[in-house]
């Protein structure tokens, strides 16, 4: 009797055990489901606000690992497009900006709007080839413009309606859009362009310096205004390694102006220009246009002057002739930080 009741409960166990470990599996995984919180990347669209308040309305998506995208309303991230879903999935429609590298169009992907950037002439192949590598690279920092897939020369990437950082005043001027034409958003724009840079100036991929800047309105071109007025940089075309010892040169071709470092101007006036005897020079020759970006940003509205006095100790370093003694561009970055702390400016504060 005994023993039949020991073989009774050896094989409840083997009955009841694994049912009740499957079931705590179970129990677990969905809790762990529920329970899981996906952070979101959340923006809001300046474009489209409450009249009544305002406010502007939130877009919000999921934020992805590396090698995969989202959009606003997708629940989950996606890998990159291929090269078969771009060439099956992707409708292109008019174009959007162009520059010497590439033509930039708008697409849909989905009934999402997206933009799709093609490569103008074999002969810039590098130069394209370059900035999909660094922008792959960066694709974890939300001040890059978001990869959704790429194939040979078609670059597919978030579409940001506001364009790029020159077309600015026309964006502000937009009537949905007054409401933010204030210091706050303009001084935000010189602190993300600060950020970038000093990113960059320290990326995990070397000291990469901004080349494709020899204007201001070429530099600004590189830049995107996302939907709540931020900037996300774009065209990483030219961002060579400056490297302890060896400079960088940015293009081939004598440069001119106060706009570029003076370290990037032809140093001989007994000489023709000659690329091969033109000396190297490193990220300091964006340290230098920083004042000048930043003015641009924040344009002759009242109380921009006030803030460009504050600001004016930093920036006059910033014009040092001597390069190695401009200020880091991570030192202004806290400088600025400093400034809009003292100041106290925010979104809802008018100076
Ligand atoms: N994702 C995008 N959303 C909106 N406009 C874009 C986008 N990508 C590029 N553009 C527009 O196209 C222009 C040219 O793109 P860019 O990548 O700078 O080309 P290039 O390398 O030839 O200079 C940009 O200055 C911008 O106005
Ligand atoms: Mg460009």
């Amino acid at each position: 009797m005994k023993a039949l009741a020991v073989l009774c409960m050896t094989d409840l166990l083997h009955v009841i055990l694994p049912v009740f470990l499957s079931l705590m599996v179970t129990l677990y995984i969905y809790y762990f489901n529920e329970s899981r919180v996906i952070p979101k990347i959340c923006r809001q669209n300046f474009l489209h606000s409450n009249p009544q308040n305002n406010v502007a309305q939130v877009e919000c998506r999921p934020k992805c690992e590396h090698g995969q995208f989202s959009l606003p309303g997708m629940d989950s991230c996606r890998p990159w497009l291929t090269c078969d879903e771009i060439e099956s999935e992707i409708k292109i429609g008019e174009e959007i900006g162009r520059g010497v590298v590439k033509q930039v169009n708008l697409a849909q992907w989905m009934n999402q709007k997206v933009a799709i950037s093609r490569l103008t002439d074999e002969k810039y192949i590098a130069d394209f080839q370059h900035g999909l590598k660094m922008l792959t690279a960066f694709q974890t920092n939300e001040r890059f413009t978001q990869l959704i897939g790429f194939c040979d020369t078609s670059i597919v990437t978030e579409f940001h309606q506001f364009k790029s950082a020159d077309n600015l005043e026309n964006v502000l001027n937009l009537k949905r859009v007054a409401h933010y034409n204030k210091v706050s958003t303009r001084f935000q724009l010189c602190m993300d362009y600060v950020d970038i840079l000093a990113f960059l100036h320290k990326s995990p991929i070397g000291t990469r310096v901004m080349c494709d800047s020899n204007d201001i309105d070429k530099t600004l071109s590189q830049f995107l205004l996302t939907s709540d007025l931020r900037l996300v940089v774009n065209d990483l075309d030219a961002l060579p390694e400056a490297k302890p010892g060896s400079g960088v040169k940015c293009g081939g071709r004598q440069l001119f102006g106060d706009f570029v470092a003076p370290e990037q101007l032809w140093p001989y006036d007994d000489r023709e220009f000659d690329d091969d005897s033109m000396p190297g020079y490193d990220e300091k020759i964006d340290v230098w246009r920083i004042p000048d970006v930043c003015a641009r940003f924040l344009g002759s509205r009242n109380g921009s002057e006030s803030l460009q006095f504050h600001l004016h100790r930093i920036h006059r370093t910033c014009k040092n002739i001597v390069a190695r003694k401009r200020p880091s561009s991570l030192h202004i970055r806290d400088e600025y930080e400093r400034v809009q702390r003292y100041l106290s400016l925010n979104k809802d504060k008018e100076l």
